[in-house]
């Protein structure tokens, strides 16, 4: 490659291989004023309407707006509070009155402009307003720019858990605007930075080592050294290809994909515990996921202590909650953390599925762990705090 495509302010470009639902994620400073080009080359003639929430639209609503005028795309746009409450049925059955009454036909494009709630929202929108709208995924917080925004899962939170009502609709093209991560709140950043090392951490050691390095740089957005990528751009794209590589072999998680849900069955229970509330968020509830995965493969013996110890050491270097202890929300007993933990995942002929690993960059899926294990576990951890 030409290294005029490397210089920092140039995109670089992930692609989702899924045959003709292929889509691209072009990764950069400043991409967003390219937005309504690229719409307009993808789909010639379409109007867009923007979905995004209020502290984005704040920011972001009227750059994103003239992007997209600058290609004569028109645009409406619906804003939803800030916030996980806005994956509801209420704030869902709003999103598909607003493209409905703005008559968004299938010939255009939801643009999803925000973290993840609003890519899970708008994109659960798009899967279902006139069965199937084409919608792109423009990631405002480094969470939904590593994770939320590739792969097409969609959806909402039901009153009986999260995620429970949603669909896979890939998003046509996604765009990472990663100058736009310049406003996001620090702890929002560092809960992002959770799934950035969850990919290394599941399958690629080399880039763990790498992130071992390089975070301060990643975290303050420091320019390219030489020629290179810079590394939070860097980081964004290892992150993506890691995920883009298991989606397209595993679209709709029948196998494999479910790595990409290291750290995440306990950390769906750590956050149901603390009520899917801001004393803990996602990113900081799937960090103490990970460690909780680490050590309880260090117990059962599938890898060294000292491997353990290692993978659990960078995530308290960054900032991030590595104990139960840490997060004074989730003072709950063994047994009401397990009851979480068996609503996560079903339990099937007794036993549970969680990801577990043989070291740095090698997670598998174990289904045959014994929940009476899993409690002993989490009670020794919680005895120590
Ligand atoms: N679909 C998937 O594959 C997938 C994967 C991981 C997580 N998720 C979902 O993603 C959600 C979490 O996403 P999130 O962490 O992005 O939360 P979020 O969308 O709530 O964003 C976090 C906060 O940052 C604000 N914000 C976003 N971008 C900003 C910016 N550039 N400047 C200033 N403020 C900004 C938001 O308004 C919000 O207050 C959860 O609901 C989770 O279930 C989905
Ligand atoms: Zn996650």
């Amino acid at each position: 490659m030409m290294t005029a495509a490397l210089v920092e302010n140039d995109p670089i470009t992930a692609t989702v291989g899924l045959g003709d639902r292929a889509y691209d994620i072009a990764i950069g400073r400043g991409l967003l004023s390219s937005l309504g080009r690229r719409i307009a080359e993808l789909k010639p003639g379409a109007k867009a309407a923007i979905v995004t929430d209020a502290n984005v639209a704040r920011h972001y609503l009227a750059h994103c707006e003239a992007a997209l005028r600058a290609a004569g795309i028109p645009a409406v746009h619906v804003i939803v509070p800030a916030g996980e409450s806005s994956k509801s049925v209420a704030s869902f059955e709003h999103v598909c009155d607003a493209l409905i009454e703005a008559r968004v036909e299938r010939g255009d494009v939801v643009v999803a402009l925000g973290g993840g709630v609003v890519g899970d929202l708008a994109g659960f929108a798009a899967a279902s307003v006139r069965r199937g709208l084409d919608f792109v995924q423009v990631p405002t917080s480094l969470l939904a720019q590593v994770d939320s925004s590739v792969g097409g899962k969609t959806g909402i939170n039901s009153r009986y858990g999260k995620n429970l009502i949603g669909a896979f609709h890939q998003p046509r093209l996604v765009v990472a605007d990663t100058a736009l991560l310049d406003t996001l709140p620090p702890r929002q950043f560092r809960a992002g930075y959770a799934e950035v090392a969850k990919h290394g951490l599941l399958g690629d050691a080399d880039y763990f080592a790498w992130l071992e390095a390089n975070w301060k740089d990643v975290f303050s957005g420091a320019p390219a050294r030489g020629t290179g990528v810079a590394p939070r751009e860097y980081a964004i794209l290892k992150s993506v290809q890691i995920k883009a590589a298991i989606v397209a072999r595993d679209e709709r998680e029948i196998g494999d994909r479910a790595l990409l849900n290291l750290g995440h069955t306990f950390g769906h229970a750590f956050e149901a515990a603390a009520g899917f509330s801001d004393r803990l968020l996602h990113g900081e509830a799937v960090a103490i996921g990970i460690a909780c995965a680490f050590d309880f493969s260090a117990r059962r013996g599938l890898l060294p202590k000292a491997e353990a110890e290692r993978a659990i050491r960078h995530l308290a270097a960054v900032g991030l909650p590595t104990h139960i202890r840490d997060v004074p929300a989730v003072t709950t007993n063994a047994d009401a953390l397990m009851e979480l933990v068996a609503q996560d995942k079903k339990v099937k002929r007794g036993k549970l599925t969680f990801i577990l690993v043989r070291g740095i960059g090698a997670s598998f899926v174990a289904r045959d762990v014994d929940p009476d294990e899993v409690r002993a576990f989490l009670a020794e951890k919680l005895a120590r705090a």
